[in-house]
């Protein structure tokens, strides 16, 4: 077996999406479903098969293996999803040399990253750190903070990477880093960073891939630097803090998102760990797909200057379009989060989470205040500012049950929202119905997928049947036919591997169908499929008892002649009252 083989098979694909993905046992059945990290949906097309490991969306269609769904989620090359999932698993890799240039300019950027952080934290520990330190200190920042969001403070020469980088990595590689620049005029290099604290910025399974510098000196532009966009930060894909987030996102089943790096380290540090920062920009439909992942209930933090208002009006736009239920949380006396903490305590904040309105009651609220709710225009005014809102609500019921909140919330008239969304939007639908399997044909595949005796029965009498022919998934037989013959031990894998993407995924709908059987049923399943199949294929079974009687009446065999009559008019009248 060679190591991709080995390592597919010490590794549970089940977990590993699971650690990406929400995943629900379908009843006691080897298969999960959730929904899909790859599309948007609000109803779980995203099916994963652990006897069979393998995915599959029917939604969107992207299927494959573990270490398929590692390259697509974390957009790796094969080579390196391979690193990464045997790196998680402790299984050693074998010392062989990769030459893809793309993993191997990122494998160099990784390590550059890596080098640099740690140069930073010593940095930061230091002689050149104690200002560092003291800022930090005054900001409320423990050392074991610093230490957990491994906090750090570049070289204010703006040497210290240069020199380190210099004799380990190709200049292309360094020049690609965005961790040292080209000098314009002279060839040598200097660092990006200088001076500044440093914050690493962290990949979803927290790899290194960025830093944001803050600067030390007040009034100093920029306030923070970040990486630029490199073979390893794609800016719109990555949101702070979610490696460390993620776990206690899913447990409180909830996110909170703020703006910054100091936000968060704050808000983390009043005990509140599902919290993820945008990093001042409005979020993208990548980040907000990230954290559907893990839980599809947000409460929106922001900054409450002008700039902040703005990039939260439109993240939550794009978190109430892709289907979250969406809270806001406005601290009073214009305090960012980070600052609130340290003036009203960790309590202080977290009661106000606790009690963070939701979207369109927040909306409301602010109605309230705008309009005049004494008057009955007042509140129609009111409603009227929070329906346009509401009308972007996809689904229909929703839509209709807060519409219906909102208007008993600010008192107006129940006809009036009826009237008002009568002719909602249309709703949306991007789930499309994978191909067609007759249940025979995928009663048979899937018994004969789970049963190495219900193949060895079965196989050698089906292959030379005609009906096959007939089958939708025909190509699928013929592939498990011809697998037969080879001495291997079949795998799911190899099946695969010998289909046409159409075929591939009449495999896929047929294996997540709802028929999933233990070892032993599905032999008994597969035997009785291939007798019905035979009872209707006049070729086969009719033929062959006419056949026999023909032979029992030559060799005067008379009592067995008879009996066989009866059997083929019991099959011949059996046969014609399933068919009315
Ligand atoms: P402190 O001022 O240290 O409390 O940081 P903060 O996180 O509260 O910063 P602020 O609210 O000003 O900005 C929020 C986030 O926007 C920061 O954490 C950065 O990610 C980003 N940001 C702020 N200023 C700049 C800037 O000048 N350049 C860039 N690229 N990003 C910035
Ligand atoms: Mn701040």
């Amino acid at each position: 077996m060679d190591f991709v083989e080995q390592l597919k098979s010490q590794v549970d694909i089940v977990k590993t999406i699971g650690e990406y993905v929400r995943l629900k046992r379908v009843g006691s059945t080897p298969r999960y479903m959730g929904l899909c990290p790859f599309h948007t949906e609000k109803t779980p097309s995203f099916s994963v098969h652990s006897s069979h490991q393998f995915f599959k969306c029917f939604g969107c269609g992207v299927g494959g293996d573990v270490l398929k769904f590692v390259m697509e989620i974390e957009r790796l090359s094969f080579v390196e999803a391979l690193k990464l999932v045997a790196e998680r698993n402790g299984i050693a890799m074998p010392k062989r040399e990769y030459s893809d240039p793309e993993s191997k300019l990122r494998g160099a950027l990784t390590e550059m990253h890596e080098l640099a952080a740690a140069a930073f934290q010593s940095n930061l520990m230091g002689p050149a750190g104690a200002d560092a330190r003291r800022y930090l200190a005054s900001r409320g920042v423990t050392p074991e903070h610093t230490a957990e969001f491994g906090l750090g403070l570049s070289d204010a020469a703006g040497q210290q990477l240069t020199r380190q980088f210099e004799s380990r990595f190709a200049a292309e590689q360094r020049e690609q880093s965005g961790l040292v620049m080209k000098r314009q005029e002279s060839s040598g290099f200097f660092d990006r960073f200088r001076g500044r604290l440093m914050f690493p910025i962290h990949n979803e399974s927290g790899k290194i891939i960025g830093f944001g510098g803050r600067t030390l000196r007040p009034g100093d532009e920029p306030k923070y630097l970040n990486s630029p966009e490199t073979a390893l930060y794609r800016k719109s894909y990555v949101l702070y803090n979610l490696h460390r987030a993620k776990d206690a996102i899913r447990k409180s089943d909830y996110a909170v998102l703020v703006e910054g790096y100091m936000d968060v380290i704050g808000v983390h540090s009043a005990g509140v760990r599902n919290v993820v920062a945008s990093c001042g920009t409005a979020l993208t439909n990548t980040q907000v797909r990230a954290l559907k992942r893990h839980s599809g209930r947000i409460v929106v933090n922001f900054d409450p200057d002008a700039a902040g208002a703005n990039a939260a009006e439109r993240s939550i736009q794009m978190l109430l379009d892709e289907g979250f239920q969406v809270r806001v949380l406005e601290l009073e006396g214009d305090l960012d989060p980070d600052e609130y903490v340290k003036q009203h305590g960790a309590d202080a904040y977290r009661a106000r989470l606790e009690k963070a309105p939701s979207y369109f009651h927040w909306l409301a609220d602010r109605a309230r205040k705008k309009f005049d709710m004494r008057t009955v225009e007042g509140r129609i005014q009111g409603f009227k500012f929070v329906a346009p809102a509401i009308q972007r609500i996809a689904d229909r019921l929703e839509r209709f049950a807060v519409a219906n909140d909102v208007a008993n919330y600010l008192g107006v008239d129940e006809k009036l929202v009826r009237d008002h969304f009568s002719q909602g939007s249309a709703e949306r639908r991007n789930v499309h119905h994978g191909p067609q399997v007759p249940p025979n044909e995928r009663l048979l595949l899937n018994s004969l997928l789970g049963s190495e005796a219900a193949r060895l029965e079965v196989i050698p009498p089906l292959s030379q049947m005609p009906v096959v022919e007939r089958f939708v998934t025909k190509r699928i037989f013929q592939a498990i036919f011809a697998m037969h013959g080879d001495p291997a031990p079949f795998r799911f894998a190899d099946l695969e591997g010998r289909l046409a993407d159409a075929d591939r995924d009449l495999l896929s709908a047929v294996i997540f169908a709802d028929e999933v059987l233990e070892e032993e049923k599905a032999h008994e399943q597969a035997s009785a499929c291939l007798r019905t199949l035979q009872a209707e294929d006049p070729k086969s079974e009719v033929a062959a008892l006419r056949a026999q009687i023909k032979a029992a009446e030559r060799e005067g065999k008379l009592q067995e002649a008879i009996r066989l009559a009866e059997e083929l008019d019991r099959r011949a009248r059996t046969r014609s009252s399933t068919q009315v």
